[in-house]
């Protein structure tokens, strides 16, 4: 079962992206729901590289009404691999090419600390405070595996991770890979493997869900028709990627693993061993989910013997979701 929301107050909760058309998605919805309070967003190169992503962040947070949150620049690069940027997907500036009007360009600063130590901060102020974050990835996993390695501590801040990534079925960049993991396969491996060593529930969100939740074109042609910048930068964004994909519809991405925060009941999950495949000829950023319904093979690799058992998502109720964040 998936832990549900702390029942006072809005549920604090810290974001690292790479935005990312998907990721700005997440961060409107992140930065605008009631049911959240959104502590800081730390910035890690994957979609486009990191200073890009910085940029990208700052306008999307502007244009939601909140220069208030702190936003840290992290990793360039992965641990091990040099960057791969997405542009195919999310455009040259990775946040679909808009229109200045539409999007932008923000004046802020990023905050000078490190998203290493930005997250360590805000996740010891909630501990001090008695509160606990839910730390949302939605980007290859960089900064988190460095924050976790390195402030080991900071997981008395944290409740839970939940993060964008992986797929039990198949992948994306590659046949077997998701974007996010394959981007950097390593850290996503610290993360599991620190998440459980340090007792850190993880629900995986991943490609078996990702993309079911979906707006249709017609709707983001109302949202841009508005007044509300807001709701005009989400159309725009939607109407982006129909327009990429030549499709009728869209999906809303990170903004799925978003919603699963808010209404993790939207959301079906099976607890099961997770590891991340590191090598391999064409499955290097793999999440192998064990999904074998009896003990496993005992000799060989028994069931349950990966370091950290994982909430993964096998379903959603994706016009819920898709409510949810409109
Ligand atoms: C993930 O990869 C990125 O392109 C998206 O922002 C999302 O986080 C999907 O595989
Ligand atoms: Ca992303």
């Amino acid at each position: 079962a998936v832990p549900t929301p702390a029942p006072t107050g809005p549920t604090p909760v810290v974001l690292d992206v790479d935005t990312g058309v998907d990721d700005a998605c997440a961060l409107l919805l992140a930065a605008r729901h009631p049911a959240l309070d959104l502590r800081a967003v730390t910035c890690v190169a994957g979609n486009a590289e990191v200073d890009q992503v910085v940029r990208n962040t700052l306008s999307v947070l502007d244009v939601a009404g909140r220069p208030d949150v702190p936003v840290a620049r992290g990793a360039t690069r992965p641990l091990l691999e040099p960057a791969r940027p997405a542009r195919h997907v999310h455009g040259e500036d990775g946040l679909g090419d808009l229109d200045d009007a539409v999007r932008p360009r923000s004046e802020r600063r990023p905050d000078p600390r490190h998203a290493v130590e930005l997250l360590r901060d805000v996740a010891l102020a909630a501990a001090e405070a008695g509160e606990e974050l839910t730390l949302v990835p939605l980007a290859p996993m960089t900064n988190v595996a460095l924050a976790l390695r390195t402030y080991p501590e900071l997981a008395r801040g944290l409740r839970r991770i939940v993060f964008m990534g992986g797929a039990a079925r198949h992948g994306n960049a590659t046949a077997a890979a998701e974007f996010n993991v394959w981007h950097d396969p390593e850290a996503a491996a610290v993360v599991l493997d620190a998440a459980g060593e340090l007792g850190i529930p993880v629900t995986m969100y991943g490609l078996d869900v990702f993309y079911d939740v979906r707006v249709t074109r017609s709707t983001a042609t109302d949202l841009i028709g508005r007044t509300d910048p807001v709701a005009r930068l989400a159309g725009a964004l939607i109407d982006f990627q129909c327009r990429r994909f030549a499709e009728d519809d869209a999906t809303i991405g990170d903004a799925g693993a978003v919603c699963a925060v808010i209404d993790p009941d939207g959301l079906s999950t099976q607890r099961l061993p997770v590891r991340v495949e590191l090598s391999g000829s064409w499955t290097r950023g793999q999440t192998v989910v064990d999904r074998r319904d009896w003990g496993g093979d005992q000799d060989h690799d028994a069931h349950g013997l990966a370091p950290a058992l994982i909430d993964v998502a096998l379903g959603v109720q994706a016009e819920r979701y898709a409510r949810l964040w409109l």
